[in-house]
């Protein structure tokens, strides 16, 4: 099965060919980071106005990469849902009338879903069925979420952040500590040679009872990021000589990151206490986290559980994903987005009620 993906839901314009779901053909992304630096985050117009300036010339040169006639397609898939309306919209519109004029069938696709599937792109990693059951971290700028994954399809929340997401906390902290945007990629480089355990900032939810039972979610698998922003605003305030000092410097982000993984990572080893799992797994853009995946390692080798990482090249957004999902008839995915509308919230699992 041959699919061309469209991604379009944040701030990168994509378009990939996937054979399939396992063989990325092409994987062409733009990202749209350079427009976006000097407000120190993403601006939803700006997004949009790219999608739209750059998606068909994308479209086109990911069929060139891959040498695949239009009339060779299957299927197109795009993500209709979860992300920015408007930059959503973009991509939805093209592939609706792309589906038209090629007359393929078109799929709505769930991005977390797709990010899921981005495990199965490694072409080491066996198919869903000899892997599941699998407790999944999706750690990214917009989402932070526990899923169980039963087998492929079949999916449990398990927790969710009550705030900000993991990617949002490294933004956000970069931006306190004026390193610019986006902040997990630059967090990362100058936390190197850090030191971790330099200062403790908060871990978020620390302490659990029934007020802290959000969303029906079991807060021992939750997660919460915004007193931890707020501490290191205060501890930046309070110690200006930070920006003199590049070991203290250094010292302060690694602490800072230190505070998100540890978040991460203890509510994941909680849900690996509960749930029995064959494997964990870790997908998203802050899954490309040197730091985080090792973490990881330790802790899947801990419990004694494998563990499935997404490829570096595929933990950021990009449409190959969401080629590649397209192709497994158990996906939780639109079988005709003709007609669909954009879904901003789009749960996971969920499809909208109305097309
Ligand atoms: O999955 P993604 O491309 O977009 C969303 O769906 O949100 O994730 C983007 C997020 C940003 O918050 C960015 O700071 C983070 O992934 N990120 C990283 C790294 N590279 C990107 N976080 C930590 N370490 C990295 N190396
Ligand atoms: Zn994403």
């Amino acid at each position: 099965m041959l699919v061309l993906g469209i991604e379009t839901s944040c701030d990168e314009t994509a378009a990939a060919v996937v054979r399939d779901g396992r063989q990325v053909l092409a994987n062409v992304v733009l990202s749209q980071v350079a427009q976006h630096q000097p407000f120190g985050g993403i601006v939803p117009e700006i997004a949009c106005r790219a999608h739209v300036e750059t998606l068909p010339a994308i479209v086109d040169r990911a069929m060139a990469e891959a040498s695949v006639k239009w009339e060779e397609l299957d299927a197109i898939a795009v993500t209709h849902g979860p992300g920015l309306a408007g930059a959503l919209l973009v991509g939805l519109s093209f592939a609706q009338g792309a589906s038209l004029q090629s007359g393929k069938p078109l799929y709505g696709v769930n991005h977390v879903e797709a990010h899921l599937y981005s495990l199965f792109l490694d072409p080491t990693v066996p198919e869903p069925e000899a892997v599941c059951p699998i407790l999944a971290l999706m750690v990214s700028g917009g989402h932070t979420l526990l899923v169980y994954i039963e087998r492929w399809g079949r999916y449990r929340i398990l927790g969710q952040t009550l705030d900000d997401a993991a990617g949002e906390a490294l933004d956000k902290g970069a931006a306190v500590l004026r390193l610019g945007y986006p902040g997990g990629p630059v967090i990362e480089a100058r936390a190197r040679d850090g030191d971790p355990n330099f200062h403790r900032f908060p871990r978020g939810l620390e302490r659990f009872d029934e007020s802290t039972r959000t969303f029906g979610l079991d807060p021992r698998y939750c997660f919460s990021f915004s007193g931890l922003k707020t501490a290191l605003l205060y501890y930046v305030r309070s110690h200006p000589e930070i920006f003199e000092d590049p070991t203290l410097f250094r010292n302060i982000v690694a602490s800072y990151q230190e505070a998100v993984f540890d978040t991460l990572v203890s509510r994941v080893s909680n849900a690996l206490q509960d749930f029995r799992v064959n494997n964990l797994a870790c997908v998203g853009g802050v899954a490309k986290n040197a730091v985080l995946r090792r973490k990881l390692e330790d802790l899947a080798g801990k419990i004694g559980v494998g563990l499935l990482l997404a490829p570096l090249n595929f933990c950021t957004d990009n449409a190959a994903m969401v080629a590649g999902l397209a192709a497994r008839p158990d996906a939780a995915l639109w079988r005709d987005a003709t007609t669909l509308d954009v879904c901003p919230d789009l749960r996971l699992g969920t499809l909208p009620s109305s097309s």
